[in-house]
Parts: structure tokens; sequence; C-alpha cells
């Protein structure tokens, strides 16, 4: 299915159908039949067959709570899920948390109840999910986390796919240093407040940071990861540090689009003027690069679905997975953005 497609249908789904945990998966990526009627016997085969010998469901059911539609990137990876889990026939069960926790651990007892093989959960923040995993454990469903950590335990979670947040920001740190020649002053607009991936790379940053005395954060405010605050802070930034601001590191790509939108509304070149580094690697900064809006981004792979379904029939199949299966990244720049932007899938 064509992403866009997809992300309209999902987009329509999730919010008419918010929190309908399971029942209803967007039509377009159902999977054939449900598993019940697949699992039971024909009548001639029912009167002969013994208890122990009723045909057993084979396929993988699997539930995941998805945070919700915050970004490009996010989009990217709920499209992942559902394609992935559509092509190799899964019975996938999405709940879209629409940025709330709350909706996600709900979501997560739903799955428990509908006894799914296994659990994947993009946690919104790091800390909160000790009970309901614990709850999952004692009903024998594993958990998987993708794409952000949760503050647990590690006998409560099967395995963690994803990036390594604090090297994206100790490379971005790298990268604004180069732009800066070693020195100058930036503004920060941070993720989700209490999101692993907004925690660990404002971490790998300030501490690459440490190497470079001469360059130093003006002010660090919270975008909660989307383009409308991302520009709303870098409008109050750039109204309270006039003409003193020499780049900005975003969390995310839509947060560093939302500020090109402000630099340019101030009168001043981004890129140029305000050097803008950022991380995910998404289309449209490839497209605010090659005009030369943007200069640097820290890729981020969304593209987990493939992993995380082979890690979940590895769980069902009773294998145990890594406890970290980490993602494959790159850093792009502006010079090579035009020959980049053809090949980026999402
Ligand atoms: O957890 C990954 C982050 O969440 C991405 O960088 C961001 O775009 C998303 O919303």
């Amino acid at each position: 299915m064509k992403f866009k497609k997809l992300v309209a249908v999902l987009s329509t789904v999730m919010l008419i159908g918010a929190m309908t945990v399971g029942c209803a998966k967007p039509a377009e990526t159902t999977a054939p039949a449900a598993s019940t009627e697949e699992a039971a016997p024909a009548p001639a085969a029912e009167a002969e067959a013994k208890p122990e010998e009723a045909p057993k469901n084979e396929k993988l059911v699997v539930g995941f709570a998805q945070i919700g539609q915050e970004s490009g990137w996010r989009d990217a990876e709920t499209w992942s899920i559902l394609n992935t889990a559509e092509e190799i026939g899964v019975d996938l069960k999405f709940s879209d948390g629409q940025q709330k926790q709350e909706n996600q651990i709900k979501a997560i007892r739903t799955f428990i109840q509908q006894e799914v093989d296994v659990i994947g959960v993009a946690p919104v923040v790091e800390t909160g999910w000790e009970t309901v995993f614990k709850e999952a454990k004692d009903a024998g469903i594993p958990i998987v986390l993708v794409d952000r950590r949760a503050a647990v335990p590690e006998d409560l979670y099967a395995g963690f796919i994803g990036s390594d947040f604090i090297l994206e920001g100790q490379s971005a740190a790298k990268e604004m240093a180069t732009l800066l020649g070693n020195k100058g002053n930036i503004v920060e607009l941070q993720g989700t407040v209490g999101a692993s991936a907004a925690t660990d790379r404002m971490t790998g940053f300030t501490d690459e940071l440490k190497n470079y005395p001469d360059m130093k954060i003006l002010a660090s405010q919270t975008g909660d990861f989307t383009r409308a605050k991302g520009k709303e802070v870098m409008e109050a930034f750039l109204k309270a540090y006039p003409g003193e601001i020499n780049g900005v590191y975003a969390h995310n790509d839509d947060m560093a689009l939302g500020a090109i939108e402000a630099i340019k509304d101030a009168g001043l070149k981004p890129g140029t003027d305000i050097k803008v580094v950022s991380i995910d690697g998404v289309k449209g900064i490839f497209e605010a690069m090659a005009a030369g809006e943007a200069n640097v981004t820290v890729e981020c792979n969304p593209l987990l679905g493939p992993q995380f379904f082979k890690a979940a029939q590895d769980l069902k199949d009773g294998k145990t997975i890594e406890k970290w299966i980490k993602s494959d990244e790159g850093i792009f720049r502006q010079e090579t953005a035009k020959d980049d932007l053809p090949n980026r899938k999402y």
C-alpha cells in the first residue's frame, strides 16, 4: 500500500476509532480471515478429533501500542509496522495512543485480555511502565520495546529494537561544531519531556559539547517533536536572543522544519545565518537541505517492522532475542542532499 494513502486511512480510522484496540485494523490492511474462524475445525474432522489433536492457531498474533502521529518519522514507523504485518500475514491489533501514556497502558491491558502472542510498544515516556509490564509477564506475554526505551528492570521486556539516541546527540554536536567552526551559540528544541529519545539526545549533545569550550547552549525548550511547536518555540528564542543565535539543534526533523519557517519569518536565512542540525532523516529535511535551508540530519531509522515481526515470531517459537537490536544509520549533509533525496524511503 502506498505510504500517503495508508497514513490517510490510518488518520481517519485512528481518530474515529480511538482505543477500539484490536477490534479493527484499517480495512485495507486487515489480514485475511479472522483467526477464530480459521482455528475452527471442519464439522467432519471435529467429530473424529480428540481434544489434544484439535488444530492449533499457528498465526502470529501481535498487539502494537503506538505513541501517536506527532511526526513524519512516526507515520513512517506506523506504516512499516502495518505494511509488514499485511505482507507476512500477521494478525495485528494496532492502537494509536494519541500521545497519552494512559491510552498505551489501556491498550496493553486489552492485548493481554486478547491473549496475543507478543506485545510491541513504543513508550511515549520512559517511566511508569513497571506495573503493566509485570501484568504482561505474569500472563506469559513478552514485551518488545520499539524505538523508545522504558525505565524498567531488564526481566520485564524481551528486547529493545531501535537506535542509539545518545550517539545521535553526540553526532549532532560534532556536526554543529564543524558548521560553526567550533565557536557559537546554540538553541535546542527538545522532544517530548520524559521520552527516552529526548533525554538521550540532550545528554549526548551536551556531553559532546564539553569538548568545545567556545560553544554554548543559550536556551533549551520542548517542542514536543511537532513542527507547529518547533516553530512556536523558535519564534520565542529569536525574540529573546536577537542576533545571538548561530545554530539550532532540533531533536527531530519536524521541529527543525518548524524552526526554519520561524527563521525565515524573522527575515533571516536558515542554513546560512543560523545553521540547522536535526535528527531523523525524513524527506522534508532533505528537501530543505537541497534548498540550502538546513545543514545536517542524523538518521534515525523508523522502518522497524521487519525486525519487530522477526523478533515476535522468534519469541512465539520460544527463542530468546537480543536485548538490543540496533538500527543501522548514517549522517546526511546539505552537500549531498539533492543526490540523496531520490533514495529516501520515508
Ligand atoms: O522516538 C523517535 C522519535 O519520535 C523521532 O525522532 C521523532 O520524530 C518521533 O516522534
